[in-house]
């Protein structure tokens, strides 16, 4: 067990993971306020959009125009998913300076998100990131289903080196170890964290939770254990894959907030405000979020 550390990162995918998901197609002025109040609220990692195809997620095809209306905001890192040189390109000519690049530990949920193996899909992120890192973006890389898959189910720890190895070893500099359908436990992230830790230092490793099974906050807490300290979440616990059935919203940033600073553990993140920015969403949406914490700050 390492000592808990006393500052975390935490990547807010809220303008993308969360609103990936959402039927009703969200204007990208609203989109906009949402990531001017996550900066306000002292958000400093913020995944703003994604360069998908826009086929497979229509309500993110405004990437471009979310990424130019961006705040000019100092110290903040900006980045949006990027599947392919296509999609590269477009977050080139956008401006952004941060890219994801997104595959998965099981052969079944890679073909239905990005419709590739996982090999192919290696194949297809090595020149995008050299591209990318050619043109001085920086680049994460995302394994999905490190733990359970929706069709495979649970997932040999194996795998999810390999291939967190292989994105690494492509100029990556930091792999999200992803829970994509929010059923891992803390000794699933014990155990598969723990095997990546023997190869991998703790810095390359973030984790992204899901939080379908509300398992999400132990699984942080696991985390932290182990030493890791950036997390991934979404504010107000918006979320889904579209392509991941029975996944539901991903750990609510305000209360991944709420845990850490009453642990004592810096997150440089205002909580009112950060619920604040929640809610520009939930009043477009009409619809209360999951997090307990907006809901505690929202009542009525
Ligand atoms: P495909 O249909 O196999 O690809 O899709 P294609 O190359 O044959 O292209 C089909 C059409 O899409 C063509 O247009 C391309 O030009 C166009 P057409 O000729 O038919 O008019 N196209 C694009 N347009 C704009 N931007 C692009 C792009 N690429 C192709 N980048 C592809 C393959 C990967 C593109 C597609 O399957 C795709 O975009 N999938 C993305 C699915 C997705 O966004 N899933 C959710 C994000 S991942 C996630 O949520 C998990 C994560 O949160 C971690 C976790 O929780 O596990 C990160
Ligand atoms: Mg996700």
């Amino acid at each position: 067990m390492s000592p808990l550390p006393d500052r975390v990162t935490i990547v807010e995918v809220g303008p993308r993971d969360g609103l990936q998901n959402e039927k009703e197609s969200i204007p990208t002025a609203t989109k906009l306020a949402f990531i001017h109040k996550l900066v306000e609220a002292g958000l400093t990692h913020i995944e703003a959009t994604s360069f998908v195809s826009p086929k497979a997620v229509p309500q993110l095809a405004d990437a471009k125009e979310v990424v130019k209306g961006l705040p000019v905001a100092p110290g903040v890192t900006f980045s949006a998913l990027a599947p392919n040189e296509k999609g590269l390109d477009r977050a080139i000519e956008s401006g952004i300076r941060r890219v994801a690049v997104f595959t998965a530990a099981s052969e079944s949920f890679t073909k239905k998100n990005i419709n590739m193996t996982i090999a192919e899909s290696l194949v297809v992120f090595a020149p995008v990131v050299s591209k990318a890192l050619a043109a001085g973006l920086t680049v994460r890389g995302y394994v999905s289903t490190s733990f359970v898959c929706p069709y495979e189910g649970d997932i040999a720890k194996e795998k999810v080196l390999d291939v967190t190895q292989r994105l690494l070893n492509m100029g990556v500099d930091e792999v999200a170890i992803s829970d994509t359908i929010g059923a891992a436990s803390p000794k699933d992230v014990f155990e598969t964290v723990g095997i990546l830790l023997e190869k991998i230092t703790r810095e390359k490793i973030a984790l992204h939770f899901h939080d379908t099974y509300g398992t999400a906050l132990a699984n942080v807490l696991a985390g932290l254990q182990l030493g890791i300290t950036t997390f991934d979440a979404s504010a107000g616990g918006l979320g889904g894959c579209p392509y991941a059935p029975g996944a539901s919203g991903n750990l609510a940033t305000e209360d991944l907030v709420y845990m850490l600073e009453r642990m004592g553990i810096a997150t440089g993140v205002n909580l009112t405000k950060l619920a604040e920015a929640s809610s520009t969403i939930a009043t477009h949406l009409n619809r209360r979020l999951p997090s307990r914490q907006w809901r505690r700050l929202n009542r009525g």
